[in-house]
């Protein structure tokens, strides 16, 4: 069949890699995409957001399953579109509906559905400007930190941990009364800080069944050991070495489970991913937040792990039969170092010309592009983070190394990176 892959970004670079081996897939259609997608695929220009112009491609092009990439897409209804059109009647279309994508689109619709399942998280309150006022009493009797997060989508940028009671006035006022993040911030949810080491699951699901995909932790600090500001993801590994036994079964019956019983009670049209980022709190796993897609970085060393044919699954996931398919994974390790631009996350200049990735890398080693463009024969960096560079390894230190060998390689003006991703799991 022909396939038509939404986004641009690593990710979505990860995922037509994925989806090319694939044997159900004919032609692969990447929209944006960037130049390292356009190695796989044909690139076409269309915004994502621009549902008619998606559907006229599917007529033109014959598509048959169209896998959306990124949230905002969902969060605006695009299942619903492109479901809702008789002339694409047997279109597959890898993604929950406008109302599930609420998961990830409203932190508050995300509360209100963990408690309604009893699935374990943080305690929260949610505030608007019409209960500003017990917000700000609200944050002074609250013990410290305090986690304030921003209702909608706000890019990554919406969530602000707080360390004194002064703080934490000053981010809710200006969530609430300055519209920050605009109408993402007319509401915000305050919770309890979750002390704990973070990590990523994604499960693949129709509503009903679902299958887990291989777990991955992801860098979001730009600084070495987790220090400074907050970034899209420095780099991610798989497997998480803590992610088993006992604890990967509380996650699976207290978190994935109850979530997907969830949908399923409540009437959620839900056909693609959930993200579960989770914290592990001495043992027990808690919902930080839910995204209604793949995850970025993680994607880059969650694609290389699967061995399945990712197309088969979502081929499985339309006709309801995920409750019957088998995942398989690769042994080897997988991380991701992501190159980005000088002064990420904070302002950065694009338009530098990469070069060196003519090299011969190892053949461990995947190039992923995630803020590159191509301008003649020349390729510039076009992003904060710039490419993500995978490698497998016997282990997550010999998969790290690997990737930094690579990245010698690669030269553009300001390059930076953080050498020391997987650091927990190092020896
Ligand atoms: P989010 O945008 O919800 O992923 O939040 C961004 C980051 O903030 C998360 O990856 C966590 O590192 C941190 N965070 C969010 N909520 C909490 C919480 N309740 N406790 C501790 N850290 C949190
Ligand atoms: N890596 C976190 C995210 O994709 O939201």
């Amino acid at each position: 069949m022909n396939i038509l892959l939404l986004g641009s970004g690593g990710r979505e670079h990860a995922l037509a890699w994925k989806i090319k081996q694939s044997k159900h897939c004919n032609q692969l259609f990447i929209a944006p995409g960037n130049p390292g997608t356009a190695t796989i695929g044909e690139n076409i220009a269309i915004d994502l957001l621009d549902f008619k112009a998606i559907a006229d491609c599917c007529r033109e092009k014959d598509i048959h399953m169209v896998v959306v990439g990124p949230e905002d897409p969902l969060v605006q209804g695009i299942y619903d579109y492109l479901t809702a059109d008789v002339s694409l009647a047997d279109l597959i279309v890898v993604g929950p509906s406008a109302e599930a994508a609420q998961l990830e689109g409203s932190k508050a619709y995300a509360k209100a559905f963990m408690e309604r399942h009893g699935i374990p998280t943080a305690a929260y309150k949610e505030f608007t400007k019409d209960n500003f006022e017990e917000g700000k009493q609200y944050i002074q009797q609250h013990g410290l930190p305090i986690v304030l997060k921003a209702d909608g989508l706000a890019a990554g940028k919406g969530v602000v941990i707080a360390h004194s009671h002064e703080e934490a006035l000053t981010a809710f006022e200006e969530m609430i009364l300055e519209a920050k993040f605009g109408q993402a911030s007319a509401k915000v949810v305050i919770e309890q800080f979750l002390k704990g080491v973070e990590l990523s699951v994604f499960a693949l699901t129709d509503g009903h069944d679902y299958v887990l995909l291989p777990e991955a932790k992801d860098y979001k600090r730009i600084g070495e050991g987790d220090k400074g500001l907050n970034t899209g993801g420095m780099g991610a590994v798989s497997p998480v070495p803590f992610a088993q036994g006992e604890f990967m079964d509380k996650v699976v019956e207290k978190v994935v489970k109850p979530t997907i019983a969830g949908l399923r009670s409540e009437k959620l049209t839900y056909h693609g991913f959930v993200f579960f980022g989770l914290i592990n709190v001495e043992g027990e796993p808690f919902v930080i937040e839910y995204n209604c897609r793949m995850g970025d970085p993680e994607t880059e060393v969650v694609m290389p792990r699967l061995s399945t044919d990712l197309v088969e699954l979502f081929i499985s996931m339309s006709q309801h039969t995920l409750g019957t398919q088998s995942v398989t994974f690769h042994e080897n390790a997988a991380a991701t170092v992501v190159l980005v631009s000088g002064g990420y996350p904070e302002a950065f200049e694009k338009g530098k010309v990469i070069r060196g990735l003519g090299a011969s890398f190892s053949d461990f080693t995947l190039i992923f592009h995630a803020g590159v463009k191509q301008s003649g024969e020349q390729l510039l960096t076009n992003g904060g983070r710039v490419l993500a560079v995978t490698s497998y390894g016997n282990d997550i230190s010999s998969a790290v190394e690997r990737s930094i060998a690579a990245i010698q390689h690669i030269q553009y003006d300001r390059k930076y990176f953080r050498s020391d991703i997987g650091y927990e799991f190092r020896s």
